[in-house]
């Protein structure tokens, strides 16, 4: 996730480039940069650092010219450095672009381009995209037609706006899988990642589709459809956002915006090079033991790691809480140890580290912020890119964490031959499916569980339970609801309620269940003999059934239903919508959401 701005405007535009820069920060900020045309070519500033860093540093206003594009970046493929931050001009610097999301074929390309001549200054995946409009330019003299078969040769999700010294005062954007709006104004025309960029100018807006391409100037703009080049009329919008709403995308917390976000992370998470992913695998198969750690929810996604190894490589990969790491002795020089954390900077999770290193077992991570110290200290780490996370809860990221270990669990299972690549293919099929499906439940389903968390907010104690996987998406969604409701709910193994906790229950009590679906017929059943314990004693249940399982709805007090779906996927499913359970029972009680007493989203200390 990264922030694009582009501006045409009658006047001088550095100025307003770093204030929707400035807009835009919470996309990214590792880095930033700004390209304008001063009325004899592009012209360009960059630097590492958060916006107010760099314009420190280069001194972005001192920039001359009326045509700009501009971005705030958020690293992922390759490390935080100059070179690597936007705007990314082409060798003969005619062009300059600046994108937003991942070209998953840029390695062939980039190497079609160097057998060219072309030289890559960065190890952006953006860069090859430059070069190749100079190189399709070459061909047809034509800017469109460059612009549009260039994108031809591209895969993956983007969002691209570029300037050109061959048609100064025109922008030209395009957008698939990622966002991008247009601001129209009088004299002064935006192009942006998010409204939030240029909201305080005007609330005049356009949405983009995808494959759709526009091509603006200081006071006309011009959509039209990729595979055809017709013309498209579009609607112009008048938001009615102010500011700070619109910087979470019209959602009222971060939260809930993050939870909608999955849909993107996940499919971010699916386009991680499989190079990447086969490095961890191989430490999986060579050395003697692997295991899992992380704290907090990361913990617990290491605790659904366990059973994704088991299931799909039948291995038994231990998770181990970093808290916990230093007072268990369990590495040895021949083990491997996968470290969890959205933050990279935990410090638990550092000081497990160097207890593994210590004792010269080979490291590896996955993690969300590229360049923190976790991601520095591992032999091998994976960018979850999930982007920014800016609730203190975690959401987004942990599903993506989900979403990598299940794909080198696969790649294990292969590796190990307990799978075939055609079985490890369906799999990794099912879950691009699940990208689509959850985004269906979070569209369909949110105002029922809403309605479901405002009856229930006055309940003080909860019991959230499941087994096997269901187990640590208890968890991890008891941990949640504690995080932002201030309630009590205790996760546990609903195999391990007879033996104590059961004398809890009474009428007063209220039961989540994590109910797996019915072609899990031990685990269904077993989960179902430990409702039907609870009804016994008058507890109250609530759980998760289809919607023609009218035999489970009739044992159940309130139930969410869930859609039908590969039964590997239901215990992500369930974890999305009882994240959205714990959000709106937090809404409902009037809480701090994004920012929970007492916590913070980087524990950086002891
Ligand atoms: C803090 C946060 C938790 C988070 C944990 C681990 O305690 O409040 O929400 O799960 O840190 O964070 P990490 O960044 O390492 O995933």
């Amino acid at each position: 996730m990264c922030g694009i701005s582009a501006i045409a405007s009658h006047k001088q535009v550095a100025s307003k480039l770093l204030n929707t820069l400035l807009n835009l920060e919470y996309r990214g900020y590792d880095s930033c940069g700004m390209s304008i045309y001063d009325g004899v070519q592009i012209q360009h500033k960059k630097n590492i650092g958060n916006v107010n860093e760099v314009n420190h540093k280069v001194d972005f206003l001192s920039m001359k010219g009326s045509t700009g594009i501009a971005h705030t970046r958020w690293a992922t493929h390759g490390g935080v450095t100059m070179e690597n931050s936007h705007p990314h001009p082409s060798n003969d610097n005619n062009f300059a672009i600046v994108h937003n999301g991942i070209f998953s074929n840029y390695q062939d390309l980039k190497e079609e381009l160097i057998q060219k001549g072309y030289l890559f200054k960065s190890t952006t995946d953006t860069e090859v995209f430059s070069n190749l409009l100079q190189d399709e330019y070459r061909k047809s003299q034509n800017i469109e037609d460059a612009f549009c078969e260039s994108l031809k040769k591209i895969e993956g999700s983007y969002a691209i706006a570029m300037i050109t010294n061959y048609n100064p005062g025109v922008i030209y954007a395009v957008k698939k899988d990622s966002p991008l709006v247009i601001g129209v104004n009088d004299g002064t025309n935006y192009i942006s990642s998010d409204i939030n960029a240029f909201i305080s100018e005007t609330k005049d807006t356009i949405l983009l589709g995808d494959f759709e391409y526009v091509i603006m100037t200081k006071d006309s703009y011009e959509v039209k459809k990729l595979s055809n080049r017709n013309k498209i009329l579009k609607e112009v919008i008048k938001v009615k956002w102010d500011r700070e709403t619109a910087r979470r995308g019209g959602f009222s917390h971060y939260m809930l915006k993050e939870i909608f976000d999955q849909p993107q992370t996940i499919r971010n998470a699916l386009q991680i090079q499989t190079d990447q992913l086969e490095e961890i695998a191989r430490k999986f198969i060579n050395k003697e033991q692997s295991f899992c750690v992380g704290v907090g929810t990361t913990y617990y996604i290491a605790m659904i790691g366990t059973y994704l190894f088991s299931k799909f490589a039948n291995m038994y990969v231990p998770a181990i809480s970093s808290d916990e790491y230093p007072n268990l002795i369990p590495v040895k020089k021949d083990h491997h140890v996968l470290f969890l954390s959205q933050s990279g900077e935990t410090y638990d999770t550092r000081m497990a580290i160097r207890a593994a290193k210590n004792c010269g077992a080979s490291t590896s991570a996955i993690v969300n912020v590229v360049g923190s110290s976790i991601s520095q200290t591992v032999d091998h780490c994976i960018y979850q890119q999930s982007g920014p996370e800016i609730c203190v809860v975690s959401t987004k990221a942990a599903l993506s964490q989900i979403i990598i270990l299940w794909q080198v669990a696969l790649r294990v299972g292969v590796l190990r031959n307990k799978l075939t690549q055609k079985e490890a293919d369906a799999f990794h099929d099912h879950l691009h499916e699940f990208a689509e499906i959850i985004e269906k439940v979070l569209n369909e389903e949110s105002g029922f569980i809403r309605g479901l968390a405002m009856e229930t907010s006055n309940i003080n104690n909860w019991l959230f339970m499941g087994k096997g996987i269901y187990y640590p998406i208890a968890l991890e969604s008891a941990l949640k609801m504690k995080e932002v409701t201030y309630l009590h709910a205790e996760g546990l193994p609903s195999g391990f309620l007879k033996h104590g906790t059961l004398a809890m229950v009474d009428e007063n009590l209220y039961s989540l269940f994590f109910l797996p679906s019915r072609e899990k017929t031990h685990l269904f059943e077993s989960t179902l003999m430990a409702i039907e314990e609870v009804k016994t004693r008058k507890g109250k249940v609530v759980s998760f059934c289809l919607e023609d399982d009218t035999k489970t709805k009739e044992l159940l007090d309130y139930y969410f239903v869930i859609p039908k779906i590969h039964s590997e996927l239901t215990p992500l499913i369930e974890l999305v919508m009882a994240q959205l359970f714990s959000y709106y029972s937090a809404l409902h009680l009037g809480l701090n959401i994004d920012k929970p007493r007492n916590l913070a989203k980087s524990v950086t200390v002891g």
